[in-house]
């Protein structure tokens, strides 16, 4: 297994070239399922969760090509039952039900059991595939969704947390080919779910609303090859912004879209650094001293809980005390443990991490335990005097397209080492 060797207190400078969304590309290779006809999608980042999407859809009989971030997918023949272990392993890939439902008619997948972020149920992805007229059976681990024809039909989305974003993108594929329209209310907006949108149109889908809590699907007969460019990843943004902000550099972002992180960009503001949009790039800065704030994690458009762990760590750099409140899954704090080990002090109440902040930090060995988690103690450790051990970073590398390279490119002093 491999870590990280970070030794800290190196100001970032420079040029950073942001990838592709993982968030999006993730549904929008599921959703080439829809058709027999080749589809080709560019900026693909190469992650070990797009591969592991890749070897999925291999697996349920689609030809596939992935080179420099071009996925060519060729979904002629398929069948509807996903490989037990394949689809466990990552919960991302629930996306494939709705393509398979909404083409085949039928799909059999692994329940994705809970992950160390929340229980995480499906409840809400199945209340829509029953009100489009599928039968629902759970059993062997196994979920089986099967129906004699789909029927559009109008459906309340919205769950404990509000909107869920995976379970609108795999209501949406389900129903592109259903008879009639469809109605998602209290949908997700996520620009994730634009961009799957987008490209579902683009193969001849009739989708209207995506980007607001109401969409509307009429189904079609058939959908056709398309071509789409995936947007770049917003969570990889801030998590850039943050580290610059942390180690007190000055970057230049390329590629970023700043309307897809309003919530974020505010929230930095009020801390006291600049994201200043330049044409297609983000300059970030401190514009004072780090100040504290308190932060809400919401649905889009308000802030994102995978950004929440990223804005915790620069709290602990900042003089004061700010709170940070997860509303979205119920076990986000992993990383505040670690945080401690690098000398932070946060104390976690309820929903909610209290963090006094403004006490240097120094490196130690700490461990990663979910993907942002991990970023989090990688920006930790670049702020921390000394050097810190990040250990099982095969957690990052399921959602950041080569980090240690682009980081090294920005002046920091990061290895990737094997973990001893
Ligand atoms: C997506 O997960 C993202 N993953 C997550 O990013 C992100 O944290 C999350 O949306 C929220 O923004 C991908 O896009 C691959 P949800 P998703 O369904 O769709 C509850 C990362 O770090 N819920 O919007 O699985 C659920 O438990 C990952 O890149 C139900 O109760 O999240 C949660 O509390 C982590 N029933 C809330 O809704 C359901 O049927 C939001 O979950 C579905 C969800």
């Amino acid at each position: 297994m491999e870590s990280f060797l970070i030794k800290g207190g190196v100001p970032l400078q420079g040029e950073v070239a942001i990838s592709g969304s993982k968030n999006a590309a993730l549904p929008i290779m599921a959703a080439a399922l829809l058709t027999g006809e080749p589809c080709a999608i560019r900026r693909v980042p190469d992650l070990s969760d797009t591969r592991f999407m890749v070897q999925i859809l291999e697996s349920l009989g689609a030809q596939v090509k992935f080179e420099r971030g071009t996925l060519s997918v060729r979904a002629q023949k398929i069948r509807g039952y996903a490989d037990y272990d394949l689809v466990r392993k990552m919960r991302g890939s629930i996306c494939i039900a709705g393509p398979l439902l909404g083409r085949l008619r039928e799909a059999r997948i692994s329940l994705p059991g809970g992950c160390i972020i929340g229980a995480r149920p499906i409840n809400l992805h199945l209340k829509g595939f029953e009100a489009l007229g599928a039968k629902i059976k759970i059993e062997g681990g196994y979920v089986d969704a099967t129906a004699k024809k789909l029927t559009g039909s109008t459906m309340f989305l919205g769950g404990r947390a509000g909107s869920t974003v995976l379970g609108t993108a795999n209501v949406m594929m389900a129903a592109v080919l259903a008879d009639g329209v469809t109605v998602i209310e209290s949908a997700a907006c996520e620009p994730e779910v634009v961009d799957l949108a987008d490209f579902l149109c683009a193969m001849g889908a009739k989708i209207s609303g995506a980007g607001s809590p109401t969409i509307t699907v009429t189904g079609v007969e058939k959908l056709h090859g398309a071509e789409h460019e995936v947007i770049p990843d917003r969570i990889e943004t801030a998590t850039f912004a943050i580290a610059a902000a942390a180690t007190d550099g000055e970057i230049t972002i390329r590629g970023a879209r700043a309307d897809h992180l309003r919530a974020v960009i505010d929230k930095l503001n009020e801390a006291g650094v600049s994201v200043e949009k330049r044409g297609a790039n983000l300059v970030v800065r401190r514009k004072e001293k780090l100040k504290p704030a308190d932060v809400t994690t919401l649905p889009y458009s308000g802030f994102p809980t995978d950004v929440q762990a990223q804005m915790t760590a620069l709290f602990t750099l900042a003089p004061g005390i700010s709170i940070i409140t997860e509303r979205i899954f119920e076990s986000r704090f992993m990383h505040v443990s670690e945080l401690a080990r690098l000398g932070a002090d946060i104390e976690i109440e309820g929903p909610s991490a209290i963090v006094k902040g403004g006490r240097p930090l120094s490196g130690a060995p700490v461990m990663a335990s979910d993907l942002r988690a991990s970023a989090a103690l990688v920006i930790a450790g670049l702020a921390a005097k000394g050097t810190t051990q990040v250990n099982r970073i095969y957690h990052l590398d399921r959602g950041y397209e080569r980090m240690d390279a682009k980081l090294r490119k920005l002046g920091a002093r990061i290895q990737r080492v094997e973990e001893k």
